[in-house]
């Protein structure tokens, strides 16, 4: 499945994604700017922010208690802010478009 990025520059990254690895190692992986995840994946530093795509919002898991604690620090939080460590790839998730932040925390 592709997921498409876009960083905070407007550039769009267009990646063939393995399913099952996260958003935030996607993006990492292939060196996407404007995301960082300093925790690794593990919730605790909210420096994988993305806005997802509304239309997907069925098919995504619902944010964790501790995700939306985490939201709560980030500047600019909004209707679809996610976490990019706490979403995996999947098929249903083939041509899902994530903006990323102005700034990280
Ligand atoms: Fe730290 Fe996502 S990588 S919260």
């Amino acid at each position: 499945p592709t997921v498409v990025f876009i960083d905070p520059q407007g550039s769009e990254h267009a990646i063939e994604a393995p399913e099952g690895r996260s958003l935030m190692q996607i993006a990492i992986d292939h060196g996407v700017p404007g995301i960082l995840g300093d925790c690794g994946g593990v919730c605790s530093c909210a420096t994988c922010h993305g806005y997802v795509d509304p239309a997907f919002a069925a098919q995504l898991p619902p944010r964790s208690e501790t995700e939306v604690f985490m939201l709560e620090g980030v500047p600019d939080l909004r209707d679809n802010s996610r976490l990019c460590c706490q979403i995996r790839m999947q098929a249903a998730l083939d041509g899902l478009r994530v903006q990323l932040p102005d700034e990280q925390v």
